[in-house]
């Protein structure tokens, strides 16, 4: 079971850093770590849909293998033939230049193509990927390759956090892994002061970014104090036990809308367990461990849980700031996204791609909050200091939990 569990050595040849190693050697690297992640599961597992917002196991294999073709074979390799023309309508996730496709509240109806001919689908794909890596890539393309590395590695997150919403809803208690490693038990956060002023942030000399991470620019920052560590289930359990979910002053309105409408009184995944809770996690139900950073809480929960503690969410300029020049709040947990008070928008210039690939961060730069940091289930090297994260308000499935901050003064 450990092999589900990235290795040192996955972490080493991560997207991030590296740089000595060939694209193809890479390619091999981040397409085995997804059928890594995979090889616990049952078939069944596989194919179930549990919520609209999450995708079948079997979907996340599939589409992160049409990105390769639809995006690298197909208009690169002179004669190449798709392995099956379907495959464009299942598996295009969202792209409206490639074409119609699969409505994504139904991927879990689709017990066709089975594991296998998926599995089949991968192989294939991955025969003409080795071949034409082989060859010489254009810096141009080299680019869109590294993408489609770090899209695969974004899909192995996802698939983690859907079956871990999937087999929340057993009353089997499955586990994804059962020796999933325990948080680490973290020490009392503290605030710390920060002189901000005139800050750049954004990538501008990463290996690779995303688009929406860049162009970097000038933004004023006022002083500001931001924790060194995430908020704990401790201090949540004092939020839930003096009332955070029943206090309307505390919550935005759209927040304490959906709190009443959906009943939330603990973070997402929590259940009574006798006197205690347990909550859902990639090992399976576990106790709540008071001193591990809290997860699985929406952007209104993360806002009320400040207000409550007399403290505010950081903006993404300030996090960014924070974790790039100052060594002592440079840890960020890795266990748990880091909701910012940011709006996921356009940095100043930016500005999409015009062709397909335009559509894989761009179009969604409304309605959103930027996250920031990383996750336990964020593969190894994945993120960076500028990257930006993102999700609607109301969502709790991810791995999300919070970094207090609060102005100087
Ligand atoms: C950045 C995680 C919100 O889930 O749609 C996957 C990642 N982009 N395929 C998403 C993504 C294209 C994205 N999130
Ligand atoms: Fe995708």
């Amino acid at each position: 079971m450990h092999d589900l569990i990235d290795s040192p050595t996955d972490a080493v040849t991560s997207a991030r850093q590296a740089t000595a190693l060939s694209l193809a050697d890479r390619y091999e690297t981040v397409r085995a770590r997804t059928e890594r992640r995979v090889a616990a599961l049952e078939p069944e597992d596989m194919v179930v849909q549990s919520m609209p917002d999450a995708s079948p196991a079997k979907w996340h294999l599939a589409h992160t293998t049409w990105f390769f073709e639809t995006f690298l074979l197909g208009p690169n390799v002179p004669g190449y033939e798709v392995f099956d023309p379907e495959f464009g309508y299942l598996f295009n996730s969202y792209y409206e230049a490639i074409g119609p496709r699969h409505p994504r509240p139904m991927r879990g109806l689709l017990t066709r193509p089975s594991i296998h001919q998926v599995m089949a689908y991968r192989q294939h794909v991955d025969r003409h990927m080795r071949a034409w890596l082989a060859g010489d890539v254009s810096a141009e393309l080299e680019a869109l390759v590294l993408l489609g590395f770090a899209h695969e590695e974004q899909h192995q997150e996802l698939l983690v956090m859907d079956v871990q919403h999937l087999f929340a809803q057993s009353p089997l208690k499955p586990a994804f892994d059962p020796e999933w490693p325990a948080p680490a038990p973290g020490a009392t956060g503290r605030f710390r002061s920060v002189s901000g002023g005139l800050v750049r942030i954004g990538a501008e000399d990463e290996p690779f970014a995303f688009d929406n991470e860049g162009p970097a620019h000038r933004v004023w920052l006022e002083p500001f104090e931001i924790a060194d560590r995430l908020a704990t289930n401790g201090q949540w359990l004092a939020f839930m036990a003096l009332g955070g979910y029943r206090r309307a002053d505390l919550w935005l309105s759209d927040g304490w809308a959906q709190c009443q409408e959906e009943g939330w009184d603990a973070p997402l995944y929590w259940r009574h367990d006798g006197e205690a809770w347990s909550h859902m996690t990639p090992g399976g139900w576990r106790p709540v461990n008071p001193d591990a950073p809290v997860t699985h809480i929406s952007y209104y929960e993360a806002d009320a849980f400040a207000r409550w503690a007399g403290a505010r969410l950081p903006t993404e300029a300030e996090w960014e700031h924070a974790v790039r020049t100052r060594p002592d709040l440079q840890q960020v947990d890795d266990v748990a996204w880091q909701w910012t008070a940011s709006a996921y928008s356009p940095y100043p210039g930016f500005q999409a791609a015009d062709d397909a690939v335009g559509e894989y961060n761009g179009k969604f730069m409304i309605g959103q909050m930027v996250l920031r940091g990383g996750a336990s289930v964020t593969p190894p090297g994945h993120s960076r200091p500028t990257y930006r994260n993102f999700y609607r308000p109301g969502q709790r499935w991810m791995f999300s939990g919070v970094r207090l901050a609060r102005y100087a003064g």
